[in-house]
């Protein structure tokens, strides 16, 4: 069966692309490149045996996306291609929202135009904002958005829910991922951040391997066990294995309609420092790292309840932050080793 991965050559899309191959899927990448490299490709050959068919052009683009569903008779489209730099998106709102919104907007008229029923989106925990109550369930309530790209998400979901209560015929879930870390354990594909690292396993990685002095933490006077920030860090292939589930999920539904939403995240909650603490331990590097002050926008703890992607996907992360870690230590010694 094929499914169309928008984003399909990004950190968790060329993961998912791994699993749905795994699963028996004929995954089929549209990405533009404009923030990952055409060497994910070989990466994704070496692991699956072959090349996945690729279109790199825009996602936003309505004739890209007929041409591609009647060629290739899609019968799922997994979307994750959206612009997803915290800060930038605070200079660039318009582009923003063009480009994340606009985007969904097009795919969506466009699996109506052409029969294409099954959707997954890409949704993210930072619509919890800075939550009343821990951990996080589907019903917490959703806070206003503290960024840019944090409102696409929200809006996107908006856009999900009314197009279904006005009675369209599609089948959507929008997953909320917590944080995802980890690489494929094979080495072949991995986070491939431009520029200097705004998330704190590449940065860390990078610390480590000596492209970086040190790793500043964002503040130690949080009201958490140990003054640093909780969140929920995933280990991207079970992540990807999320998409898998909800595909089937949505494939099996015999109805016309239909909207939910799901978080994706181990249930437990890290601190930074645990997670310092753990990548020495599974590196068996030490880390230069010092305290620094608080980042603006990041939340004091955030972690998911999983009872109902469990339940209902059947899905549970199988994987620990210890795997995660030292699969994203082994990738990251192996892109140092090539450049
Ligand atoms: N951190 C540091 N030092 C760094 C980088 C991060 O201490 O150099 C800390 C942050 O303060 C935070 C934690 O590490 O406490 C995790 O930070 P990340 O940037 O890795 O992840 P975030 O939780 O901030 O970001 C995630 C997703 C975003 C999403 C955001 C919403 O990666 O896509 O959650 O809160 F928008």
């Amino acid at each position: 069966m094929n499914i169309l991965v928008t984003g399909g050559a990004g950190f968790i899309g060329s993961h998912t692309v791994v699993a749905l191959t795994e699963a028996g899927f004929r995954p089929i990448i549209l990405d533009d490149f404009s923030n990952s490299e055409k060497s994910v490709l070989d990466g994704l050959e070496q692991i699956t045996g072959s090349k996945p068919t690729t279109y790199a052009e825009n996602c936003h683009n309505r004739e890209t996306l007929r041409r591609i569903f009647k060629e290739e008779k899609i019968e799922g489209v997994i979307h994750f291609a959206a612009f997803k730099a915290v800060g930038e998106s605070m200079q660039k709102p318009l582009e923003y929202y063009d480009n994340n919104l606009g985007s969904l907007i097009v795919l969506l008229q466009t699996m109506l135009e052409c029969g294409v029923s099954n959707l997954i989106f890409s949704s993210s925990c930072t619509v919890y904002g800075e939550p009343d109550e821990l951990p996080v369930t589907e019903k917490t309530p959703v806070k206003p958005a503290s960024s840019v790209y944090g409102n696409t998400k929200q809006i996107g979901e908006e856009i999900l829910h009314d197009t279904i209560e006005a009675g369209n015929a599609l089948k959507i879930i929008s997953l909320r991922y917590f944080n995802p870390i980890g690489a494929h354990p094979s080495a072949a594909i991995g986070e491939l951040p431009r520029g200097v690292p705004s998330n704190l396993v590449p940065f860390m990685i990078q610390t480590a391997a000596g492209l970086r002095e040190s790793l500043t933490i964002f503040g130690d006077d949080y009201p958490t066990p140990d003054g640093t920030c909780i969140r929920d860090y995933i280990h991207v292939l079970d992540l990807a294995e999320a998409h898998v589930a909800a595909l089937q999920f949505l494939l099996k539904k015999d109805v016309s309609g239909y909207y939910d939403i799901f978080n994706v995240g181990t249930g437990r909650g890290a601190s930074v420092m645990e997670l310092i603490k753990s990548f020495e331990q599974v590196a068996g590097v030490p880390l230069n790292y010092k305290l620094g002050p608080r980042r603006s926008g990041d939340v004091t703890a955030v972690y998911a309840d999983v009872q109902k992607c469990t339940e209902q996907l059947g899905w549970k992360a199988k994987r620990s932050m210890q795997d995660a870690l030292a699969d994203a230590w082994r990738w990251q010694l192996a892109i140092t080793a090539q450049r």
